[in-house]
């Protein structure tokens, strides 16, 4: 895959922003094991809390979409279509990328333009992530 292509991709859902509270607008772009992308933007709320992060954005609408293996996931945010340094994912959304993704392969590209980006892989931003093996063995407590 190109990443230049998933870092387009990023900027495009950026774009689409609803971030009137904080003035951070994020995309995301989500590359399936397939070879789709999905787009994902923040999406804030006067409440707060119920503000939606563009990574699980971009989660929410492949899994809906029957969507289960994803390779990769390209991320930038900035104000007003400019990229404010690298942007990395908040642990919720690392939390969501540890149920859907194998942490060994699943890589994260942040990125500033299309020649200026750093790619992680989900283990190393997201080490000893609790994921469904955790519960394999449990018997219940009550
Ligand atoms: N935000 C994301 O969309 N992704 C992240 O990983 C970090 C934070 C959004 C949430 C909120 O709308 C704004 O950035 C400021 O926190």
């Amino acid at each position: 895959m190109d990443e230049r292509l998933l870092i387009q991709e990023a900027f495009a859902a950026m774009a689409q922003a609803y971030a009137p509270y904080s003035g951070f607008c994020v995309g995301a772009a989500l590359l399936t094991a397939g070879g789709k992308i999905y787009r994902g933007c923040n999406i804030e709320n006067a409440a707060y809390t119920p503000t939606n992060c563009a990574e699980r954005t971009a989660f929410f609408k492949a899994v809906s979409e029957g969507e289960r293996e994803f390779a990769a996931i390209c991320i930038v945010g900035g104000h007003d279509g400019k990229p404010a340094g690298y942007t990395a994912p908040c642990g919720v959304c690392r939390q969501v990328m540890m149920e859907f993704c194998d942490p060994q392969r699943f890589r994260v590209i942040l990125a500033l333009d299309e020649e200026h980006w750093k790619e992680y892989l989900l283990k190393d931003l997201f080490p000893e992530g609790f994921g469904s093996e955790n519960l394999q063995s449990a018997d219940g407590c009550a």
